[in-house]
């Protein structure tokens, strides 16, 4: 069996670590005689993996107690809707930061729910070649949160201080950058992201909540979108997804024998390093779109001169083992998902192969 260097933007890389324990396990969790497909949610086999998997997080994000962390389904897409849901209460307004796909979509299911403002955008002719800087927030110091999105996928920008937003809950998609390194939780009211890219499968939700923003939380949605629901029942209200979350456990554990989020993000900085470089190392044939302050650890996106060029640089790269670098369908060009699953020596195959394209 080869595996190939995958740069797949989401679902992405998982650690080879956490697949094979996947599957040694897979037949029989723990000597139960049984896969964890087939344990019930509420047996003591699922509630211990469950119950590690919210430790994991807990520890690796050192996340306060006044937080509760919560596995929830829909993807960071029902997160868009749900947010507003539940921290927007009629007659408040909730300022967002419109700072490329992503946060275009947030916003957008936001102004479905209630009132919001943009407290910020980057765009200039369509695209976002970087995040705001604090002076170019225009916040509502009386908003009910202000929404970041902490690395936009597509365009490859990401923000590398977080924003100061006053006593304002901090809302932020990290749904491509969660735990790439450590951050201050207690800045944020409420984190989220979808699990497939540096977490696990995709359909695992991972929220980060302050509990007086879910205490507070509007009571006239349907029980199941609300915040409170899910932290009362250890988000076992409903049937989660328990493989989901099974894997992601795997995954959270490989990272804390790698030392923990200080040595992970020892190495994405390395490797965003290595490709950045090997991009600014030929100019006659490889430009990154966005300003350097804001270019992304997790998904650097380049262009070639020609779309021809960039479609040569996909194909060839396939052929030697390299998947996944086709640029998101709405840009084009070349995006590189280097995730912490990503491995060193794909980096290495990669920048050698940018070396000698077309040479
Ligand atoms: C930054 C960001 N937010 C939200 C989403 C949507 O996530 P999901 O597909 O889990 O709804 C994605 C998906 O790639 C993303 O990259």
């Amino acid at each position: 069996m080869a595996r190939v260097s995958n740069f797949n933007a989401g679902p992405s890389a998982l650690p080879l670590a956490a697949l094979e324990r996947a599957q040694s396990e897979l037949l029989d969790l723990n000597g139960s005689g049984m896969s964890v497909l087939e344990h019930s949610h509420r047996g003591k086999v699922y509630e211990a993996v469950h119950n590690e998997a919210v430790a994991l997080v807990r520890e690796l994000l050192a996340v306060p107690e006044n937080y509760d962390i919560l596995f929830l389904q829909g993807g960071a897409s029902q997160q868009f809707a749900v947010i507003p849901m539940n921290l927007l209460a009629p007659g408040k307004s909730a300022d967002y930061v419109v700072s490329g796909a992503w946060a275009k979509k947030a916003i957008g299911e936001a102004k479905n729910v209630g009132t919001v403002r943009v407290a910020a955008t980057t765009e200039q002719d369509g695209k976002y070649p970087r995040m705001p800087r604090q002076e170019e927030l225009q916040l509502d110091p009386a908003a009910a949160y202000v929404h970041i999105t902490s690395n936009e996928t597509i365009g490859g920008i990401q923000w590398h201080t977080f924003p100061n937003v006053g006593g304002v809950p901090l809302v932020a998609d990290m749904s491509s950058d969660i735990m790439w390194r450590p951050i201050d939780v207690s800045k944020f009211g409420l984190i989220y992201a979808g699990a497939q890219k540096n977490l696990g499968p995709s359909g695992v939700t991972l929220v980060i909540v302050r509990k007086d923003l879910v205490e507070g939380a509007r009571k006239d949605i349907p029980k199941i979108f609300q915040y409170r629901t899910q932290a009362a029942e250890n988000s076992l209200y409903n049937t989660p997804s328990t493989f989901g979350i099974y894997l992601l456990r795997n995954v959270l554990s490989t990272m804390k024998d790698r030392g923990g989020l200080s040595a992970v993000e020892t190495q994405n900085r390395k490797k965003a390093e290595m490709v950045y470089s090997a991009i600014d190392a030929r100019p006659e044939l490889y430009r990154c779109p966005v300003d350097k302050d804001s270019r992304s650890t997790m998904n650097v996106v380049f262009n070639l001169t020609t779309p021809e060029l960039e479609a040569e640089f996909v194909a060839t790269a396939q052929k030697a083992g390299m998947v996944g670098l086709k640029g998101h369908r709405s840009v084009g060009g070349i995006r590189a998902s280097i995730y912490n699953a990503c491995e060193l020596a794909w980096i290495e195959n990669l920048v050698k192969f940018m070396a000698q394209f077309k040479k």
